[in-house]
């Protein structure tokens, strides 16, 4: 079994990935706060994106990297800059140095969230970021595009819409990856023969989509799940009042307009940093 690396991996989508890859890779499981439920396939390293040490060790011996970990929605620009744009570029400067090949880089939606929801926009459009947030996504995307023409490193981005068991609103109806999916699409920027850099969009297969998601069907993406199969319980609730407003007209949603957003990633605890 190759040996993986998950950084950010006590996050949300760090917990659902686990579980979905579990058996498949051997996984090094990294994050600034511990995780204390491993299974026999992982093992952890408390690590700390905003040093190029720490990032050094943590992917030391390691075929190929998942790279979740940073500051996961809107945010003041220091905790922007610290986790995503220093974090990033680590983490890749880290891979380089160590002789790793393959990155799987979590994009977002919000690298996007300017355009319409009328628009439907493919993997060639140019950057729209919503937020700090979203720019520092189209940062990672040309780092990656970066290290993979001056350093060859292989490098899959993939803007995630929003990972969870079920679609939970109107907009989601578009996003919406389920996590078999999203570890389906991982699987294939780990394993795909092909990749030199290459940006695809995290979703499932979803009727109301404003993305045309090609270049993933091309490198083999087959999602297995589909939103339309909550549309009619998602509509029955929906209050089309707020319908005009820029959060539900562009594809960013509260991000077009938000400063900050609450950070659901967990607390630190002062021993841990
Ligand atoms: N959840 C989604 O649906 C979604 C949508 C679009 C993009 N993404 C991206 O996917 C990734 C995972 O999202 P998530 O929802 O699991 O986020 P999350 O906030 O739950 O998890 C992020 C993890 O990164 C860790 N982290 C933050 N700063 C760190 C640092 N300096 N050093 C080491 N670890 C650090 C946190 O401790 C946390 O466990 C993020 O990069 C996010 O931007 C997620």
């Amino acid at each position: 079994m190759k040996q993986v690396l998950l950084t950010g991996a006590a996050g949300g989508v760090g917990t659902y990935l686990r579980h979905e890859l579990a058996g498949q890779y051997r996984l090094r499981l990294s994050d600034r706060v511990n995780i204390d439920d491993c299974r026999a396939t992982e093992e952890f390293m408390l690590s700390d994106l905003t040093s190029l040490e720490s990032m050094r060790k943590t992917v030391q011996g390691v075929d190929a990297i998942i790279h979740l970990g940073g500051y996961s929605v809107e945010g003041d620009w220091d905790s922007i800059l610290q986790a995503n744009i220093i974090g990033a570029h680590n983490l890749f400067e880290a891979a380089r140095l160590e002789g790793v090949k393959r990155i799987v880089f979590a994009s977002s939606n919000h690298a996007m969230g300017f355009y319409d929801r009328d628009e439907t926009i493919d993997h060639t459009a140019p950057p729209r970021p919503d937020s700090r947030y979203g720019l520092s996504k189209v940062f990672g995307e040309s780092l990656g595009q970066l290290y993979a023409d001056k350093y060859g490193l292989e490098v899959l981005s993939i803007r995630i819409g929003n990972v969870g068991e079920r679609p939970l609103d109107v907009r989601r109806l578009a996003i919406w990856i389920s996590p078999r999916d999203f570890a389906q699409l991982v699987s294939i920027g780990l394993e795909h023969a092909d990749i030199k850099s290459e940006i695809v969009y995290g979703m499932s297969d979803n009727k109301r989509a404003w993305w045309d998601n090609s270049n993933a069907l091309r490198l083999g993406y087959a999602p297995m799940d589909k939103s339309e199969d909550y549309a009619a319980e998602i509509l029955a609730a929906h209050n089309p009042d707020a319908d005009h407003t820029l959060p539900e007209t562009l594809q960013g949603g509260v991000f077009v307009t938000a400063e900050s957003i609450p950070n659901p990633a967990k607390p630190v605890a002062d021993d841990q940093v």
